[in-house]
């Protein structure tokens, strides 16, 4: 299995003025470019799981050898993440269909909503990501990982399990050079770049 660096679906600009073009370049081009070339690097080594997709073998990371289970643990895990990241960005949408009518019912508002995933992305101590996911359930639920964690890899990894819909990435690389540490601010912003569209996409998977 190999993985590969996807063209971005926007400029590096696209998500001014709430993320700086600098922070997206150097975001894209350096941080989860290492995670693909390290990710890759660790698969070369692992030729068994070459029949697995990104999704199967995130949730089955614990039948990687120990020698190699962290370490591709945290840069498969910074790919996919990274990859929902991207895709999960995208000006003007707006929350309508299925997804606000899910938030609607398993949060009582789309503003309490906001208020918990905000208390949660806050609370989420050093780096790590604040995810909103469907449950097995059907559910939605938010869950918040550390470093390259993500929901997909199960209850032996994180505590709040389920399939992703979108995540904001935590990491100060993500935000330092235009909020430094405000993260409050960077965590509020992204509510006007979050795409609808794609959630709702996620939703019906
Ligand atoms: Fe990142």
């Amino acid at each position: 299995m190999n993985v590969e660096l996807p063209l971005l679906p926007y400029d590096y600009d696209a998500m001014e003025p709430f993320i700086d073009q600098n922070t997206v370049s150097i975001h894209y081009n350096k941080h989860h470019k290492n995670y693909v070339d390290n990710a890759n690097k660790i698969l070369a080594n692992l030729p068994e799981f070459n029949n697995f997709s990104l999704e199967e073998l995130l949730k089955n990371i614990n039948l990687i050898p120990l020698d190699k289970r962290i370490s591709l643990k945290n840069n498969l895990g910074g790919h996919y993440n990274h990859l929902l990241f991207w895709y999960g960005l995208k000006q003007g949408t707006i929350i309508d269909g299925k997804i606000k009518d899910m938030i609607e019912y398993n949060f009582g508002s789309v503003n309490n909503f906001k208020e918990q995933f905000e208390c949660s992305a806050l609370s989420c101590f050093g780096s790590g990501w604040t995810w909103l996911i469907k449950t097995d359930n059907n559910e939605l639920k938010i869950s918040s990982t550390s470093n390259q964690d993500n929901p997909i890899m199960g209850k032996s990894i994180v505590e709040i399990y389920g399939y992703p819909i979108f995540g904001i990435d935590l990491w100060e690389h993500s935000y330092y050079l235009k909020y430094q540490n405000r993260r409050i601010d960077y965590i509020k912003s992204f509510w006007y770049i979050i795409n609808w569209d794609e959630a709702n996409n996620r939703l019906n998977n």
